[in-house]
């Protein structure tokens, strides 16, 4: 982990609220486990905590993040042009367990929490069945479709692809592990869902954090083996440890 001050290559909107910012370090970094996250922040003081993004995908020394602007530090960071700089803290958290996602493999987002699924999905090398649900608007399939085994788009209103919820389209019992993040209303559903089939869930949760570091307690999960950091000791959990 290091904090680096780095250069911004693109910050452009894909939709609506929604950016992706492409960074570049100006020296080496560490590899980058899919599911860990940067704590961002301005170099203008503009706000005073850096704010979680996921690692959306990552080469030699380019990060790419998909974020939705939200409050003050997304907005802040959205207005950022090529070429400036920006603070990057990380690469954090425990990402997902490459060496535990074997067999049949179903990714599922929801709305902005497709972002880590990206460099997920890629890294499972086409192996992957992936789910997106949005509740319109959809963005970002495309991209997910060069590295997945299938990709299912479904919207709450129907104007794309299937129309539903993501969690009625999951056939559980095909899969030998589930990947979500998004809601975590839809999360504790696939979580059901896998415990009915005996089929394991890891969970990417988003949490509020403000040091990102481990360090502050703000970000504390219960777990069945103790108290866990989403930043340090998550963000990604088995479904089954989580008493939440
Ligand atoms: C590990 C991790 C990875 C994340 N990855 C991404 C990502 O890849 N792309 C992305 O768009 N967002 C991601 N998030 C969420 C992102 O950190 C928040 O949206 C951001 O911090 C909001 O900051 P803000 O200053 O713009 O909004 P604020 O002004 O701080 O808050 C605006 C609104 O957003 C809500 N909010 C703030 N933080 C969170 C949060 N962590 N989860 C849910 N709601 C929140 C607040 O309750 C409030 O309603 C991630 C969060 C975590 C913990
Ligand atoms: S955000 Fe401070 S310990 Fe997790």
């Amino acid at each position: 982990m290091k904090t680096l001050k780095s250069k911004i290559l693109l910050n452009e909107k894909v939709l609506n609220n929604i950016y992706k910012l492409v960074i570049e370090f100006n020296s080496e970094i560490d590899e980058i486990k899919p599911g860990q996250f940067f704590m961002l922040k301005t170099l203008d003081n503009s706000f005073l905590l850096p704010r979680p993004i996921s690692v959306n995908d990552a080469n030699e020394n380019t990060v790419t993040f998909l974020y939705r602007v939200e409050g003050i530090g997304t907005t802040q960071i959205c207005k950022l042009r090529e070429k400036e700089e920006i603070q990057a803290v990380g690469s954090l958290g425990n990402g997902f367990n490459l060496n535990e996602l074997n067999g049949k493999i179903a990714v599922v987002g929801g709305g902005i929490g497709i972002a880590p699924l990206l460099y997920l999905t890629k890294k499972l090398g086409n192996n992957a069945d992936v789910y997106l649900g949005y509740k319109d608007c959809v963005y970002y399939n495309e991209e997910f479709e060069k590295y997945a085994n299938s990709v299912t788009v479904i919207t709450e209103d129907g104007s794309s692809g299937k129309k539903g919820y993501v969690t009625d389209y999951i056939n559980y019992e095909n899969y030998d592990a589930v990947v979500t993040c998004g809601p975590e209303i839809m999360m504790f559903k696939i979580s059901d869902g896998c415990k009915a089939k005996n089929v394991s869930c890891y969970m990417s949760l988003e949490r509020r954090m403000a040091c990102g570091l481990g360090a502050c307690l703000g970000c504390t999960v219960e777990t069945k083996i103790g108290n866990k950091r989403a930043c340090k000791d998550g963000p990604v959990f088995l479904s089954e440890e989580l008493l939440i």
